[in-house]
């Protein structure tokens, strides 16, 4: 893995590192969010998609409130795959009909909570439909709901991350219960969504369209099935998922955004013709590139043992980077190195690095036999392509103070403390609860 050949992190980092105030020594890793980066790729979705699809971009990528509040005001939704982050979105200011709710385990409450706030709700299982049945004659609602179909169109490259193979926890497996999921759309009137959600990174684009059409075929046969009854269009929204994946490495080749809308208009006009209100939920695509992660070093480690390869011993491991950690040939990042003050570290990457984290487990490494110039005490490790699924993946272990987050505005370096670095009191407050 060699380092990442674009200069403007680093300058971003070496500006903010020179900002009064803004870095101080308790700061020994620190999180950069782009927030023009954000406005740009929300204002690209606007633009490739038809101007009434609902755009809800997936919580799960990037929490903060403070970027989900700049989400609400460009307009678009969010994605809630649980209680908490529903909160969050409402929270946000996201108005309900611009929430979708898609847990794959919700209780009563929960489905109670979401129809009472008028938020979309995606059913996940048959029995789920059933369940929001008993609750529905009991309120007054708004919502849309929608059923979770498991297209059964294959896994990509990432088995963690894909969830429309033969066998999958999520939705309702079409092969299987085409017939019974046909009757249901025609026995309640209030099923009016379809879902879908191929898989997040490691899904070509063929398998996304080949999983959006199987049931986009679906939605049209039940449709026309209702026709034949003398009955009027009832799938009025059809929800297709994110997932589009995300380049990590300068040889990653993804497909672009405009290549997925446009097929996704020929294969399936209707998406973009108006007979069906479309749905988007993209998390990585939208923020992975916006962000990256700086760690200060605290020792550089000689290691005789080791075939000569030193360990970087960082400040972020297994509690922020725990899929980089724990399935390293499958996640990984491009990484970088300046000095203490900011200073790109150009000379020849000749040594190669383990970079070791500050848990207490021996597999808290993030990178293996990484190749960067020399890295001594001090120094700053730059770990690029951090924007989504990092810091919302943050675990607990050994109590770790979650890194200040710093977002900027493009090139301008306008500052803006998104969340400040917790403390150990904040960590006391999380373990003892309300009490
Ligand atoms: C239901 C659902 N929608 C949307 C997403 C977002 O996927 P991505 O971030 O790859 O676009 C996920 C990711 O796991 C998901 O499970």
């Amino acid at each position: 893995m060699q380092q990442k050949s674009t200069h403007s992190e680093i300058e971003i980092l070496k500006a903010a590192l020179s900002h009064p105030g803004l870095i101080n020594n308790d700061d020994t890793a620190i999180v950069l969010y782009n927030l023009q980066h954000l406005t740009g790729k929300i204002e690209e979705l606007k633009e490739l998609f038809p101007p009434a699809t609902l755009h809800a971009i997936a919580v799960k990528a990037m929490p903060l409130p403070s970027v989900l509040e700049k989400i609400n005001r460009q307009g678009v939704g969010l994605e809630a795959a649980s209680l908490p982050e529903l909160v969050l979105a409402l929270k946000a200011g996201v108005s309900p009909d611009k929430v979708v709710f898609d847990s794959p385990v919700k209780t009563r409450e929960e489905i109670r909570f979401a129809l009472q706030n008028h938020v979309r709700l995606n059913a996940d299982s048959l029995d789920e439909v059933a369940r929001i049945a008993e609750i529905l004659p009991t309120l007054e609602t708004k919502s849309i709901i929608g059923l979770r179909i498991n297209p059964q169109v294959g896994t990509g490259t990432i088995a963690i991350t894909s969830v429309a193979g033969d066998y999958s926890k999520f939705g309702v497996a079409l092969r299987v219960h085409r017939q019974e999921i046909i009757n249901l759309f025609i026995k309640n009137t209030w099923l009016t969504a379809l879902h879908v959600h191929v898989g997040s990174q490691g899904c070509p684009l063929p398998l996304l369209i080949k999983g959006v059409k199987a049931v986009y075929d679906l939605a049209e046969e039940i449709n026309l099935e209702l026709a034949r009854k003398g009955r009027g269009q009832q799938i009025t929204s059809f929800d297709m998922g994110g997932g589009l994946p995300v380049a990590y490495h300068p040889t990653d080749n993804p497909p672009t955004m405009q290549q997925y809308a446009d097929i996704l208009q020929q294969t399936m006009p209707k998406l973009f013709d108006g007979t069906y209100r479309l749905i988007t939920e993209f998390g990585r695509w939208v923020h992975l590139h916006g962000g990256f992660t700086v760690s200060r070093v605290e020792y550089v480690k000689q290691s005789t043992a080791n075939g000569g390869v030193n360990t970087a011993m960082i400040h972020l491991g297994a509690d922020m980077f725990i899929r980089e950690c724990y399935l390293p040939e499958q996640w990984s990042h491009e990484y970088s190195l300046a000095d203490a003050a900011g200073n790109r570290k150009s000379g020849e990457a000749t040594q190669k690095y383990m970079l070791a984290g500050p848990l207490c487990f021996q597999g808290d490494i993030m990178g293996r036999n990484i190749a960067l110039p020399q890295i001594q005490a001090g120094d700053w490790l730059i770990i690029h392509d951090t924007g989504a699924y990092t810091l919302s993946q943050w675990s607990r272990y050994n109590s770790r103070q979650m890194p200040k987050v710093i977002g900027y505005n493009g090139n301008d370096h306008e500052w803006e403390v998104l969340k400040p670095r917790e403390t150990p009191e904040d960590l006391w407050r999380f373990w003892k609860g309300r009490g």
